[in-house]
């Protein structure tokens, strides 16, 4: 009862805002269904694991964090191991990640001295999931990655990058138009529609100025801002980020825009505020972005190979050894999902963005 009325309040805000202001720009719909302090999706929801709407790598296996934990060791000795330095997590959902990258991180001698968690987290309910899971680390939170302070840092983010607002363009006979999402009250229903006026080309994605009609691009403000901000940071003050996401290595006119609810695709403009809302990462612009901001950006490689990379295999034997038969089956199952191509393998990739120097990045080509 309590959920209903909630959601209700939801679609009414929409509906309000599209009454009063017009159709609305799809960013401006997926900020407020996710991020609305009162009723956006990541307020009311813990969306993870099986009883949730999802379930993400380090929800899959503590090797995932663990993995990540080692590759933040490596960079920050590589880095000269200041101290002290920023470890941003952007996204942290339960803080399972982080907990174990820390597990693993703080072997190398100095790092837990001189590491300072920081997460940048919206969700006031998730944060308090956060601060319980990272207590011994005191973590510190923001709510936008502009507010970290400046310093030596590395970020992770996994699964963050594809739930920042984007916009939509579609390729028409006569150009390019924006998709709007409006109320179509006939159908009790939101509905996308095309905006009046024509976009100007160079707000397209380069590779898609001259894509065929029908066509969809997506754009995402807000992805290529963090980008440019931590290609900026990381080339002024040190270090580097790792980002993991879904996502292809090009752009290809299809739009990517969905809505998962218990483990299922639906139809991402019915109910919002109550299904995660995602769009595929442009890796290739976020690339672009952060080298333009003075960084290194590595070609996005697939998940599983950098996992592979990272030791994977050996890290879930040595757990599967320690365990009774049954566990030691499910810590193969979980490695197999994800690195296995159908699985999480390739669907999701990973790219990292680093100072100029720092060209020896464990997974990655020196490319
Ligand atoms: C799909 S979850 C990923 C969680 C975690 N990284 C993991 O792998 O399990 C997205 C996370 O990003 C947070 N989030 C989403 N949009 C955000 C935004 N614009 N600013 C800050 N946090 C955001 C959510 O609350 C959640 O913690």
């Amino acid at each position: 009862m309590e959920e209903t009325a909630r959601l209700n309040e939801m679609t009414q805000l929409l509906r309000q805002r599209i009454a009063r202001g017009g159709p609305m720009a799809l960013a401006e719909y997926m900020a407020l269904a996710l991020g609305h302090p009162k009723y956006g999706y990541y307020q009311q929801h813990d969306p993870f694991g099986q009883a949730g709407d999802f379930v993400t790598a380090p929800e899959v296996s503590q090797v995932f964090g663990e993995l990540l934990g080692g590759w933040c060791g490596t960079v920050w000795e590589t880095m000269g191991a200041p101290d002290p330095f920023l470890l941003v997590e952007l996204g942290p959902g339960r803080g399972t990640l982080m907990r174990d990258a820390l597990r693993t991180a703080c072997r190398k001698d100095g790092f837990q001295k001189a590491a300072r968690v920081h997460l940048v987290e919206t969700s006031e309910r998730l944060r308090k999931v956060q601060a319980e899971a990272l207590q011994p680390f005191h973590p510190v939170f923001h709510a936008h990655p502009g507010d970290v302070p400046e310093g030596p840092a590395l970020f992770i983010a996994n699964e963050f990058f594809d739930a920042l607002p984007i916009r939509q363009f579609e390729r028409t006979e006569s150009g390019w138009r924006e998709r709007l999402v409006t109320f179509v009250p006939e159908e009790d229903a939101f509905r996308f529609t095309l905006a009046q006026g024509k976009t100007h080309d160079l707000q397209i994605p380069a590779p898609l100025r001259k894509a065929p009609a029908g066509s969809i691009a997506e754009v995402s403000l807000p992805a290529l801002a963090l980008a440019q901000d931590i290609g900026g940071r990381v080339s002024r003050f040190g270090g580097a980020a790792l980002l993991l996401d879904y996502g292809a290595t090009e752009t290809d006119g299809r739009a990517t825009f969905q809505s998962v609810r218990a483990h299922g695709f639906h139809d991402p403009l019915a109910r919002p505020g109550e299904a995660d809302l995602t769009a595929h990462v442009d890796f290739e612009s976020l690339a672009e972005t952060a080298r333009a901001a003075g960084a290194r950006a590595t070609a996005p490689i697939p998940q599983g190979a950098l996992l592979e990379r990272l030791g994977i295999h050996a890290r879930s034997e040595r757990l599967a050894e320690g365990a009774d038969p049954a566990d030691a089956e499910a810590i193969r199952a979980a490695c197999r999902r994800l690195i296995d191509p159908e699985e999480m393998g390739t669907l999701f990739r990973a790219m990292a963005i680093a100072h100029p120097d720092l060209v020896a990045l464990p997974g990655f080509d020196d490319d």
